[in-house]
Formats: structure tokens, C-alpha cells, sequence
């Protein structure tokens, strides 16, 4: 695997540990580390302390334990504006009274470059949000949209290695919200920026991202690329968190050759994957994806799993069919199906037979 996927060691987070008040730790122990050109998420519920963490690194707070490494360095005691970061948050912050170009040009000043190198900068960063013919106008004259472009030209402007983000897109409106994601995407690859963003939005981080980290309650719960944080969740909490998910309480009667047996609490076994259950008689949450349920057993190899189920709602969504089925006492059990011309629509009452390949059921902590 390249230097990218695996991480590398441009930004480390080495046992870092953050209190407000001396007692509660919002960040617990985190460690952390974030290759060059890398974009990495920090995802999770409000108040898991992904900004603690951004304002850590960009050095408005300071970590109350461990260190932090920039390029090799620590960077603990190197004040905000030395350490070369580019950041954009949600409230654009753009000066009111200078016009675009000048609000671009204000950090090349700051850092002593001559007038024409500027022009050729601020423009340069201006084109690249397609922004180019704006440099005139001050920042109320522009779209909530056009404003987030331009704060994010002035984070790029200086050429940053290092560029951090928090909640950029919270407040634009889906449509401009998604072609943002990419957008911003596109441009951190293209000049090869590493990019540290923080969403509690999964699809945000999905779409956006090399690798996510999945906070919860200042501890990351998992690190992985999208692909296998969505496939293979290591517990309840990021199988929950992630995408939508289905689940049943059983209780693991074995395990063997990596197979767990477990009892439902209506008395079906289930085979699955064991991810963090190891021994019998514990208690489990089972995991499948509304997308691994099929409806047609022949799609199926041989030794999966079907169950009866009954329907309780079945909604025409265009590309898919979205089935809510009662299965094993589970009132919300979802089943997504392509809209293909051999879809059978189901009617509520019905029962119906559902089945899953084995790997894709995960017993995960109850
Ligand atoms: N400046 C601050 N002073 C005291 N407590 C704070 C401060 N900033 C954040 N917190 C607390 O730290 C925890 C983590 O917050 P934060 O890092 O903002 O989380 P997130 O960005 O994931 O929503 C929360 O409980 C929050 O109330
Ligand atoms: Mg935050």
C-alpha cells in the first residue's frame, strides 16, 4: 500500500490528552498519525472533541498531555500564526470591509511578498474556486456559497502544506453542499495539500476522504478508509454511526472456525462474522447492511442464512425499493433492492422469505 493509505508521519498526534477544567478529559489519549497529502476526517457526534483536536493542532488550544508533531517537529510551543497552516470553518470570517481580492491578499502580506507576486497568487487562488471574476466586490455581495469559496481560497492562497477544516459546508444547502465535497476534493489533490476536516456528517466523510476518524467521547473508535469503515465496522458504535444499519440481539451459543453461532432472543441461530465477541454465552448485537438482504435466494450460495419476515411497508424510492420488515421481533429491519424491470413489489402483511450471505452478518458488542 502507498505512504497515503497506511498514514505516514506528517502530522502526529502522540498520546495527547485534553481538559478544559482540569477534571473531564474531552480528549482521551489520542494518537494519531496523518501522512503527507493525506485527506483525513475526524467524524463524530456533537461534542466528541473533533474541534478540541483541530484547535489543538491549528494552536489556539494547548493539549493538556502528550505532543504534537508537525513535519517531525513538535509544535507545542510555536504560536498559531508560525505554523503555516491553512484553516477554513463554517462562519467564513472573511473581513467585511475589504474587498475579495484584498481579504486573499491580507495573508500574503502578513508574510512580506512583494505586490505583483500577490496579484499573481490571489488570482491564481481565486480562479481556482471559480471565483476569478469576484475580487472586486466585498464579501455581504456575495452568495453563502461564494463567501465559503472565497475562505476557502484565502486558506489555500499562501500555499499551505496544511490545510484544516471544520464544518466548512454546515451551513450551505445540500445541492451546493455535495458539489463542495467534491470540489474540495478535486483542488486538495491537485495541488496535494494534506487536509485535516472535521464533519459530523458520515456521508461527508465518506465521500471526502482517505481515511476516517470515527470519534466518540474523545477516544477514536476506529480508523480506516471509508470502504472498511462502512464494511467492516469494529463495533456497535460505528456500525450505527455509518451508514444504515440493521440489528439483532442474540446471545453467541459458539464459535468455531471463526464462525459465531448466535441465538436470537426468538430462538433462530444466525452464523456470522465475530468481531468483538469471543467466547459463548455473551451477549450481541448483529450487524447487516440493508443492501446485503436479498429477497431472491437464488442470488444466494449455498449455506446462507434465510429467515421469514413479515412487511410492514414498502416505499417506491426511484433508483431503489426501501422494504420495512418485522424480523425476529425488529420492527425496523430495511432491506434496500434495486430497482431492476424483476423487482417483485411486496405488500404490506405479506410474509416473505430474507436470507444474507453469512460474511456479511457481523456480531458485534450488544
Ligand atoms: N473552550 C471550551 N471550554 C470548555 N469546554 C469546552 C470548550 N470547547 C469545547 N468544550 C467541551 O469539550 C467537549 C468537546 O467539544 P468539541 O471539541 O467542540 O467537540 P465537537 O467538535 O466534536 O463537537 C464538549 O463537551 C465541549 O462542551
Ligand atoms: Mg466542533
Amino acid at each position: 500500500m502507498s505512504e497515503k493509505a497506511t498514514g505516514g508521519d506528517f502530522v502526529v498526534f502522540d498520546h495527547v490528552q485534553k481538559s478544559y477544567d482540569g477534571e473531564t478529559l474531552v480528549v482521551k489519549d489520542l494518537n494519531l498519525s496523518i501522512g503527507k497529502g493525506e485527506f483525513l476526517t475526524m467524524l463524530g457526534p456533537s461534542g466528541s472533541g473533533k474541534t478540541t483536536c483541530l484547535m489543538m493542532l491549528a494552536g489556539f488550544e494547548t493539549a493538556t498531555h502528550g505532543d504534537i508533531l508537525l513535519d517531525g517537529s513538535p509544535i507545542n510551543n510555536i504560536s498559531p500564526h508560525k505554523r503555516g497552516i491553512g484553516m477554513v470553518f463554517q462562519n467564513y470570517a472573511l473581513f467585511p470591509h475589504m474587498t475579495i481580492a484584498e481579504n486573499l491578499s491580507f495573508p500574503l502580506e502578513v508574510r512580506k511578498m512583494g505586490k505583483s507576486d500577490r496579484e499573481a497568487k490571489v488570482k491564481r487562488a481565486l480562479d481556482m474556486v471559480q471565483m476569478g471574476s469576484f475580487g472586486g466586490r466585498r464579501p455581504a455581495q456575495l452568495s453563502g456559497g461564494q463567501q465559503q469559496r472565497v475562505a476557502l481560497a484565502r486558506a489555500l492562497v499562501f500555499e499551505p502544506d496544511l490545510v484544516l477544516m471544520d464544518e466548512p459546508l454546515g451551513a450551505l444547502d445540500k445541492q451546493l453542499r455535495e458539489h463542495m465535497q467534491f470540489e474540495i476534493k478535486h483542488i486538495a489533490d491537485d495541488l496535494g495539500i494534506t487536509v485535516v476536516y472535521v464533519t459530523h456528517d458520515q456521508t461527508e466523510a465518506l465521500t471526502m476522504s482517505d481515511r476516517v476518524a470515527v470519534f466518540e467521547d474523545g477516544r477514536i473508535q476506529q480508523l480506516a478508509p471509508p470502504d472498511e469503515l462502512y464494511e467492516k465496522p469494529c463495533n456497535s458504535f460505528v456500525a450505527q454511526f455509518i451508514g444504515e444499519n440493521n440489528t439483532l440481539q442474540g446471545e453467541v451459543k459458539e464459535i468455531t472456525n471463526g464462525l459465531a453461532v448466535v441465538k436470537l432472543d426468538d430462538g433462530s441461530l444466525i452464523d456470522a462474522m465475530p468481531v468483538n465477541v469471543d467466547k459463548a454465552g455473551e451477549r450481541t448485537q448483529l450487524s447487516i447492511r440493508p443492501e446485503r438482504v436479498e429477497f431472491n435466494m437464488e442470488r444466494l450460495n449455498p449455506g446462507a442464512h434465510t429467515l421469514q419476515a413479515e412487511v410492514l411497508e414498502f416505499i417506491y424510492m426511484g433508483d431503489i425499493f426501501r422494504t420495512r420488515l418485522r424480523v425476529a421481533g425488529n420492527d425496523s429491519f430495511i432491506v434496500k433492492t434495486r430497482n431492476a424491470p424483476d423487482q417483485v413489489r411486496l405488500e404490506p402483511g405479506q410474509t416473505v422469505e430474507i436470507g444474507w450471505q453469512a460474511e456479511d452478518c457481523r456480531a458485534l458488542d450488544a
